[in-house]
């Protein structure tokens, strides 16, 4: 290597000051011309231009293989350099759901290759954001919201109005007495307009509604304060305030379970009536919160086509796919096995496959955590048993998942 970069200097002819390379360079070049005197010294201008350009060669070779994860068992992958949302480019924007403390060190550099958009896990639900009546806290969620704005990311807004994460202050008065339903109307119009005023052209998508819908096949909307007080209008006004806030700003109602029939006719009859009677909503968001057995593919296409008939864009919100079953609730069963993973592999395959084959409807695919270093489902429904459900691992490297997801 030393007498590489010797001949390459020599090349270069470098200037005077330089004067201890330049002296050892021509030394180089004498020995070699006193040894082998049939060699002129064009010769030796010829390999050294040769060598400096094996050497480039062999840099810039090294810095792609270094530059990106590779396919285990490849040579150096031409795409490693790309991300999950490059691969998706021609597809719809890949997203993740973030904290502010993800947002530095290697999980921002992760975040920023395979990324395109960003959702705030939690700090913009009401609790976090509206912690008090008369006060707001910005701070967290505006982390999230300038991290994505310098760098060219989409910024989804999550969630607006939901029955938990919502502090006990909104459903009560000074005495500690339900509050009537004008009040919480009044309340939740604040509410709203001040968070969607805040992030008016920084947010693109607004979760407005979550999980209004109840899971039991007799009843149709979920018991929670917000419909004991309001009955269902507090729906179709939620929206009509976050339009009126940001007219600019995608509008989706968001939910779980929305592949199986009975919550999946629901929420679509919910979406029917909203938009019949003329209330801004312009998207359903499938939470995605999926696993090794469910959905099916034929439960995820009736899915989308179902609710995309109603002219609604659809959006995955909270992909993860848990590696229990939602039966498997033993604590004994937390060992992630190789038949686990094939499993979570399938299924990561086929939905990716779905909604590439849908992407005129599809506008998004959020994750739902960045890696398995830290997921939610470490403590549901099981508490303290690791999961393993998104596309990188503990080390934040690829998982097998990961390449069969973009090798299409
Ligand atoms: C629901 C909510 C999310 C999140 C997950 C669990 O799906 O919409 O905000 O709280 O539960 O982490």
């Amino acid at each position: 290597m030393y007498k590489l970069v010797l001949l390459s200097g020599f090349l270069y002819q470098l200037p005077k000051d330089f004067s201890y390379i330049a002296r050892e360079t021509s030394n180089l070049k004498n020995t070699i011309m006193k040894k082998y005197p049939f060699i002129q010294n064009s010769h030796l201008r010829f390999i050294s231009y040769s060598l400096l350009v094996a050497v480039l060669l062999i840099f810039s070779g090294c810095e792609k293989a270094t530059a990106g994860n590779n396919e285990p068992g490849t040579e150096i992958n031409p795409d490693s350099i790309k991300g999950l949302k490059d691969y998706y480019k021609d597809f719809f924007p890949v997203g993740v759901a973030v904290s502010p403390t993800s947002l530095t060190g290697s999980q921002s550099a992760l975040i920023l290759k395979h990324f395109g958009s960003l959702t705030a896990e939690n700090v913009m639900k009401i609790a976090p954001i509206h912690p008090e009546e008369n006060r707001y806290y910005w701070d967290n969620a505006d982390i999230i919201v300038n991290y994505a704005k310098a760098n060219g990311m989409m910024m989804r807004g999550h969630t607006l109005c939901w029955h938990q994460q919502t502090p006990a202050w909104m459903f009560k008065d000074a005495e500690g007495n339900p509050v009537t339903k004008e009040v919480l109307l009044a309340r939740l119009k604040d509410h709203i307009t001040q968070v969607v005023t805040r992030y008016k052209g920084k947010v693109y998508a607004w979760d407005v509604v979550n999980e209004a819908v109840d899971d039991d096949n007799l009843k149709f909307l979920r018991e929670t304060e917000w419909y004991k007080i309001c009955g269902e209008e507090y729906i179709a006004k939620a929206f009509q305030w976050a339009h009126e806030a940001d007219p600019d700003a995608k509008l989706f109602y968001n939910d779980y379970n929305t592949e199986f029939a009975g919550k999946r006719d629901k929420v679509y009859r919910l979406l029917k009536q909203l938009l019949d009677n003329g209330v801004p909503v312009h998207g359903i968001g499938l939470q995605g919160h999926w696993n090794i057995v469910n959905p099916t593919e034929k439960d995820l296409r009736d899915a989308i086509e179902k609710f995309s008939s109603l002219g609604l864009k659809v959006q995955i919100t909270e992909l993860d796919v848990s590696v229990y079953s939602s039966n498997e609730t033993d604590p004994a069963d937390n060992v992630f096995t190789v038949e686990r993973e094939q499993k979570q592999i399938e299924k990561y395959k086929m939905v990716f496959r779905v909604f590439r084959k849908y992407k005129n409807v599809i506008t998004g695919v959020t994750f739902w955590n960045v890696s398995d270093k830290s997921s939610w489902l470490d403590n549901f429904p099981v508490k303290g048993r690791k999961n393993y459900p998104l596309l990188f691992d503990q080390n934040l490297q690829p998982k097998k998942a990961y390449w069969e997801v973009v090798k299409f």
